[in-house]
């Protein structure tokens, strides 16, 4: 099996994924329809591999458009990333976010049927998991209710993809619920790019540590964790992406349905993470304590010992990197990826 359309193939996690597929011997074929990408990052993948990829300039929801792309490229497997991800977003755009995040996962699925694609691996979240009764949260623990629509729809198409793999026995279908995806490529080439003023933890501090903000708003100091603030699991983007190439070789193994923690099995706090990015960069953050931001859950980590027992993979590189990668790209990107 090598030859994979990657949907979304030019966002962070996307593009990330595309170099390391390139890397270990794969012909990943990108799909993108740019809404929350540059098209200049297939150049940097290109300038960081050799390699540029066939690309389609695609809304993955387009059934005519993505036909034409399964009936010219012989496709072995898919990873899905497509899809739209600010979860506060999500709550003022409920209908779009369904559409646009369902659709294109059906229009994948439909077509990978049609054209006798048996393999996915599908992007999705731990937030999956709702407000974790314990921690670390295992592949075994319940399915929550989602805060936002955004977390919905991942549960929608997790739910979705069990539902084809019961009525497929041909069909192998992997999940993996990434934890808290931070850092970039160590080149400063690659790397988190949202529009706007950042919701996420890591591209405000970097956007701070730059001078583009004044100041990181630590949301609550009084959760019931060590510091009093969140504690989540980050993951490099790196070690994320090698996630995949881990996922894409189990297909030789699997049968049906299978579903992964990506994390680190390690909980920091926003508080360890600024000291940590402090560290490894040297810049000072400064912050102030700001009230709780609605839908936050204090702790959130994964147990990641079924992905290194059957996958073989765990995650090798620390928050410290991270911070160092993300702020190398920030610096040589202040204005995101043009
Ligand atoms: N935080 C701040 N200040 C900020 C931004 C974030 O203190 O300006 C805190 C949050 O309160 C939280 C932590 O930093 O404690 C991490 O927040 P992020 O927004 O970076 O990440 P979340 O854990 O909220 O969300 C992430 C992904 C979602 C995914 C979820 C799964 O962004 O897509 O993990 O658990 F659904």
């Amino acid at each position: 099996m090598k030859r994979i359309l990657v949907t979304g193939g030019l966002g962070f996690i996307g593009s990330e994924t595309t170099i390391e597929l390139i890397a270990n011997g794969y012909e990943p074929i990108v799909v993108d329809n740019l809404y929350n990408a540059k098209a200049s990052v297939l150049d940097r993948i290109e300038e960081l591999t050799g390699v540029r990829p066939p690309f389609y300039e695609v809304d993955a929801c387009d059934e005519k458009a993505m036909e034409e792309v399964f009936s010219k490229e012989k496709i072995e497997a898919v990873i899905h990333f497509a899809g739209y991800k600010a979860v506060a977003e999500s709550t003022r755009k409920p209908i779009e976010y369904y559409e646009n995040n369902l659709g294109s996962a059906l229009t994948v699925l439909k077509l990978m049927k049609k054209h006798g694609v048996h393999c996915i691996v599908f992007s999705s979240s731990a937030t999956v998991y709702g407000v974790p009764k314990r921690l670390p949260l295992v592949e075994t623990d319940p399915v929550g209710s989602a805060t936002n629509p955004y977390g919905e729809t991942k549960i929608m198409i997790e739910r979705i993809l069990e539902d084809a793999s019961k009525a497929d026995p041909s069909l192998k279908v992997i999940l993996l619920r990434y934890f808290n995806p931070i850092g970039a490529h160590p080149s400063g080439l690659l790397g988190e790019d949202p529009n706007g003023i950042p919701n996420n933890l890591m591209p405000y501090v970097t956007q701070v540590a730059i001078g583009k903000l004044d100041h990181l708003n630590v949301n609550g100091n009084d959760y019931p964790t060590p510091d009093g603030t969140g504690v989540r699991d980050y993951i490099h983007v790196v070690d994320l992406a090698r996630g995949h190439v881990a996922a894409i070789k189990r297909f030789d193994t699997l049968d049906g349905l299978d579903i992964y923690n990506l994390g680190t099995g390690k909980g920091t706090s926003v508080l360890e993470v600024v000291h940590a990015f402090e560290k490894a960069t040297g810049v000072k953050i400064p912050y102030v304590i700001a009230p709780r931001r609605p839908g936050d859950v204090a702790s959130n980590y994964a147990d990641c010992s079924k992905a290194e027992r059957e996958l073989h993979w765990k995650a090798s590189l620390t928050v410290e990197d991270a911070c160092r990668d993300a702020y190398n790209f920030q610096r040589k990107n202040p204005n995101g990826i043009q």
